[in-house]
């Protein structure tokens, strides 16, 4: 089946979203490993209590981002991984991983890029006082949160919200749309040429 590898920093909603779509049968892929660059990270438990292999590293035990980048190619080439997602990584890839995995590796960003790439993407455009802010999945390339977009949804900022209540309806908006990203892709309806991104209707 179709084997897929998340990476994850911290909390893992969005890991927790596909594990959960997995078991309840709407999403036909194997989640084959988790990569995690903070071994006290919440998703590691998360992980563990739903059997998935964990490889977790501190990136200061490595002399460079390429050296513990090349372990995890290695790792992720000997699993036989068909598509790396990103979910709440925070950490820069360069091309040890970019370009070898280019088309087979998506991210999801928590604002309607390219508005508000980089950290703290929805207190950025709470900030800025945006009417509909929303949440991308994009392949990446070599750029911040610069790489062809899958899909988008948008989230309408209400004059009533507060960035708490705002970020609860990205994260819920979130949980839905990357476990049916994955589950486009892995039914082989994504297609990406010249870095646009066409998606087969059924
Ligand atoms: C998510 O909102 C994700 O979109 C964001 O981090 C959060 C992780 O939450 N990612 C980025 O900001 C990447 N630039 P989670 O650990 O609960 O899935």
């Amino acid at each position: 089946s179709f084997r897929i590898a998340v990476f994850a920093s911290g909390n893992g909603s969005n890991f927790q979203a596909l594990v959960d779509a997995v078991a309840a049968g709407k999403l036909n892929v194997t989640i084959e490993l988790l990569v995690c660059d903070r071994p006290q990270a919440a998703v590691i438990q998360r992980a563990q209590k739903a059997g998935i292999d964990v490889f977790a590293f501190r990136p200061k035990e490595y002399a460079s981002r390429e050296a513990y980048e090349t372990e995890i190619v290695r790792e992720l080439d000997r699993r036989g991984i068909d598509l790396i997602v990103l979910a709440g990584y925070m950490r820069i890839l360069t091309e040890t991983i970019v370009n070898p995995y280019y088309g087979r590796m998506i991210n999801i960003h928590p604002s309607l890029l390219p508005s508000f790439p980089g950290v703290r993407a929805i207190e950025q455009a709470w900030e800025h006082g945006v009417k509909t802010t929303g949440v991308t999945v994009h392949y990446v390339d070599g750029g911040l949160d610069s790489g062809p977009i899958i899909t988008q949804r948008p989230v309408e900022v209400r004059e009533e919200d507060t960035l708490e209540t705002l970020e609860t309806a990205i994260h819920a908006v979130e949980h839905e749309l990357l476990p049916y990203t994955v589950g486009l892709i892995s039914a082989g309806r994504v297609r990406l040429e010249d870095r646009r991104v066409y998606i087969a209707r059924v």
